[in-house]
């Protein structure tokens, strides 16, 4: 397979500089201005991206709600078969896709390449979903007071234009899991990709367009979420908003949109809790998986584990062995590479290295990792760390898992309930109904029993409470949440 798919997206080779799309065709901004994509592993140029201005946003917005308009009444078997092609399109072309993420955000070619795959399978997957989403008709005589005359038919219908933002740690994923439900339902879709990730982005969107979506029904726009993220959120043309990003900018969005429709995936400080009882092989690989995968840059990743002294005097050398086996930190283009590349970037990676030195200061050992080589961040384990330490109080993005001694189960469930974070949490133990009873107390969107807090199965929902989001996901929940109920009552006339 050649690349001449992303052809029309370039606008010149040297240096490599893409389009953005507005909905009919690729462009280059009347602003003049370009933005440029850095690879991770050393910060090097890899392209730039089109800075677009509020002219452009604001003609893209328009003709996207007016060609809804037809968009909603194509039939769901004719956009099903285009949505299908698309994740077709991603498979054929894994191997763009792959290495576009690669040296776009950094990750490893295992995990980029099951980003790829796993993308082509969830946007297939709606396609499945959505033919079970029936609409049904409520009778009135169940209420009190009411004959059986007066029937509501109940119904969902899009939203209009949806705003897509992704995140840049799974930039094909979770644009594609908003926008290949949006576009089932019926609506239009505004992709605003991450910055450091925009061209994988740009990419996402040729393969939709490249399935027959038809004009004006997807677009991708680029440029610094802080220069343009105000004006798209608030814009009256945009309907409904799926966000996926950091807690800070959910919680500003969410106070500045007003009533507008909001699905936001934001942060987590995701904890395990290990009781003494737990498989602690299992448990050790486990929590290297959960926290060191993607270099720590998940949402969902493992921030700290709460164990009984005791217990955790065992777990430890078991999770510093695995460390040893299952990670190997290196360059995202060398297959040997294995959970642990470099972070995002050089600055990003500064401000992880303050947050160990920050933790350090306030009392923490560091039993493995801590120091810093430019963007990499070596596999970093704490010991005495307290849950006000911003290494677990904040979400760091990072390849950094803490162990906060506990005294007991309670002390655990109280420093869990007090986070201002709400998304996953793992508990450890080899008797379900003991684990169950710790999950049933735990404040979070979700509870894994002997696994590391993950989102997959997409088909599963994924919701954070708090700071960690707003709404559901999940291809179903996705579904749902791109589209509006619309009820038709029909009254007697006699
Ligand atoms: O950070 C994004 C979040 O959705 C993580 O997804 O699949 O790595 O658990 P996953």
């Amino acid at each position: 397979m050649t690349d001449n798919l992303f052809q029309d997206i370039k606008q010149r080779d040297n240096p490599k500089t893409y389009r953005y799309f507005n909905g009919v065709s690729w462009k280059t901004s009347s602003s003049g201005r370009c933005i440029p994509i850095h690879f991770p592993h050393d910060g090097s140029i890899i392209g730039y991206v089109q800075a677009v201005t509020r002219e452009e946003i604001d003609d893209v917005i328009q003709r996207a709600a007016r060609a809804q308009q037809e968009w909603r009444h194509v039939s769901l078997k004719e956009k099903m078969t285009m949505i299908k092609r698309a994740a077709q399109i991603l498979r054929d072309y894994e191997s763009f896709f792959t290495e576009m993420l690669i040296v776009e955000i950094g990750k490893s070619r295992y995990e980029a390449k099951s980003e790829v795959l796993r993308t082509a399978d969830s946007i297939e997957f709606c396609t499945y979903e959505v033919i079970n989403l029936y609409g049904y008709a409520i009778k009135s005589d169940v209420f009190p007071g009411y004959k059986e005359d007066i029937v509501s038919h109940v119904e969902r219908v899009p939203h209009g234009v949806i705003l897509a933002i992704g995140p840049f740690n799974y930039p094909l994923n979770l644009v594609a899991s908003k926008v290949a439900p949006a576009l089932l339902m019926g609506n239009a879709v505004v992709v605003k990709p991450p910055t450091q990730g925009s061209i994988s982005g740009l990419m996402l969107t040729q393969a939709f367009v490249k399935a027959g979506i038809p004009k004006n029904i997807i677009s991708c726009i680029t440029g610094e979420g802080r220069e343009i993220g105000d004006y798209l959120t608030t814009h009256p043309g945009i309907s409904m908003i799926a966000f996926t990003g950091s807690s800070s900018v959910g919680q500003a969005m969410a106070q500045r949109v007003g009533m507008k429709p909001l699905l936001c995936e934001c942060g987590g400080n995701n904890p395990v809790v290990v009781l003494p009882d737990a498989d602690m092989s299992l448990t050790a690989k486990e929590i290297v998986r959960g926290g060191f995968a993607y270099a720590g840059q998940r949402c969902t990743g493992i921030k700290y584990v709460l164990a009984m002294k005791e217990t955790r005097d065992r777990l430890l050398p078991l999770v510093l062995e695995y460390m040893n086996t299952m990670i190997h930190v290196g360059d995202p283009r060398d297959d040997a590479t294995s959970l642990v590349g470099p972070v995002i970037s050089e600055k990003a990676a500064e401000e992880i290295e303050r947050v160990i030195q920050d933790a350090v200061s306030q009392g923490a050992t560091i039993v493995s990792g801590g120091s810093r080589r430019g963007a990499y961040i070596d596999p970093t384990i704490l010991t005495n760390v307290s849950n006000d330490m911003r290494v677990v109080k904040e979400e760091t993005f990072g390849p950094i898992v803490s162990f906060i001694d506990i005294a007991s189960i309670d002390e655990a469930i109280e420093i869990i309930a007090s986070s201002a974070y709400g998304l996953q949490a793992s508990v450890f133990s080899l008797h379900e109904s003991a684990a169950r009873r710790i999950a049933d107390r735990l404040p979070v969107g979700t509870v894994q029993i002997n696994g590391s807090p993950q989102r997959g199965p997409d088909h599963f929902p994924f919701m954070g409470i708090k700071a960690s989001g707003l709404g559901v996901q999940g291809i179903r929940y996705s579904l749902e949440a791109m589209s509006r109920l619309k009820s038709v009552v029909v009254n007697p006339t006699e």
